[in-house]
């Protein structure tokens, strides 16, 4: 089973970045964390981490994975949800189980982030739980799969 776990804009910072919002886990402690929780199914489980500050390299992304014939995404596309057409379309173009992931409770904090363009295109969205939410993002694709 392959998951491809995308990241967005400024989350090469976790760990650095805005820490009382966004934590003290690194995006490689982040990581770590998934395939360690992955180990606990005995489903084979493949992921494949991608991040990048760059839309476009998203949507290509996207678009490999749909060549790749990927199980699910877990995405947190970081700024982009709040404006990204161009992420919409292709995460419904790829018509693949998506789970879209906050660290923060993005309902919580400026007017702007309130609107999330790209939960839409995705099978729900967990926000407000740290790293924990990319945790119940993988449960939650193991059981739409
Ligand atoms: C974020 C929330 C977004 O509003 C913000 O632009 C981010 C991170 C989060 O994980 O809480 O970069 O997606």
């Amino acid at each position: 089973m392959k998951i491809c776990i995308i990241n967005g804009p400024n989350l090469q910072l976790l760990g650095k970045r805005e820490t009382a919002i966004y934590g003290k886990s690194s995006l490689n402690d982040l990581k770590n964390t998934l395939i360690e929780k992955s180990k606990t199914h005995n489903k084979n489980i493949n992921l494949d981490f991608f991040q990048s500050n760059h839309e476009g390299e998203i949507v290509d992304k996207l678009a490999e994975i749909f060549n790749k014939k990927y199980d699910g995404i877990i995405i947190n596309p970081a700024a982009f949800t709040h404006t990204s057409v161009a992420v919409y379309d292709a995460l419904k173009a790829v018509d693949i189980p998506a789970v879209e992931v906050h660290l923060s409770n993005i309902h919580n904090r400026e007017e702007f982030r309130k609107r999330s363009l790209t939960a839409g295109a995705c099978k729900g969205q967990i926000c407000g739980f740290g790293v924990k939410g990319y945790e119940l993002a993988l449960e939650a694709l193991l059981e739409i799969i």
